[in-house]
């Protein structure tokens, strides 16, 4: 398998640092989000207005169970609440190394404020919604990772040669044990 997951909350990241990451590893990204949307040929907001959000959650299940037959070597960002499903955590831990960009809701707000792509959000007061909901997936994060990068204050290039060097060492305890 060999992939690098990422996880977090929305906004925290993943994708800019998934693209970023490809280039630097020279290992193909593949998001969730984007998967889910190519199969069903429609964007999420669509998908949770028609189908409502357990639809969406047992897509997010059925593509990471398609990963565990196809994803080797690759760069895989994760959807906000994919790790939140117990059996999600178990396929995650299975696929391959993973990081959870961790950053605090006053960062997050800032950075999805004016974005309308994200339907849990859509609410009276996303702040709020942000802190109550980083309050209860940030267990299920920390339970799926196998390492932790802070991410507030620091720069793009700061995150990546953080998760450069856990991968590299990550990938020494393979050779050492094989
Ligand atoms: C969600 C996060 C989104 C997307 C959907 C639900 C969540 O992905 O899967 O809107 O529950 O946190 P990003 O984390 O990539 O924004």
């Amino acid at each position: 398998m060999g992939n690098v997951i990422l996880i977090g909350f929305m906004g925290c990241g993943k994708s800019t640092v998934g693209l970023r990451l490809s280039y630097r590893l020279r290992r193909t990204l593949i998001d969730t989000d984007k998967e889910i949307e190519k199969e069903e040929r429609r964007a999420i907001s669509d998908i949770f207005a028609a189908d409502g959000e357990a639809y969406f959650r047992d897509r997010e299940t059925a593509i990471i169970q398609k990963l565990i037959n196809s994803a080797n070597n690759q760069i895989i960002s994760v959807g906000g609440g994919l790790p939140v499903r117990e059996k999600n955590r178990a396929l995650l831990h299975k696929l391959g190394q993973v990081f959870y960009l961790q950053a605090e809701a006053a960062t997050i707000y800032e950075r999805v404020k004016d974005d309308t792509t994200r339907p849990l959000l859509q609410v009276e007061e996303p702040l709020k919604r942000i802190e109550t909901l980083i309050r209860e997936r940030d267990p299920y994060y920390r339970a799926a990772a196998d390492v932790v990068i802070t991410v507030d204050g620091k720069s793009f290039s700061q995150i990546l040669d953080e998760i450069e060097e856990q991968v590299n060492a990550g990938e020494g305890n393979v050779a050492t044990e094989g």
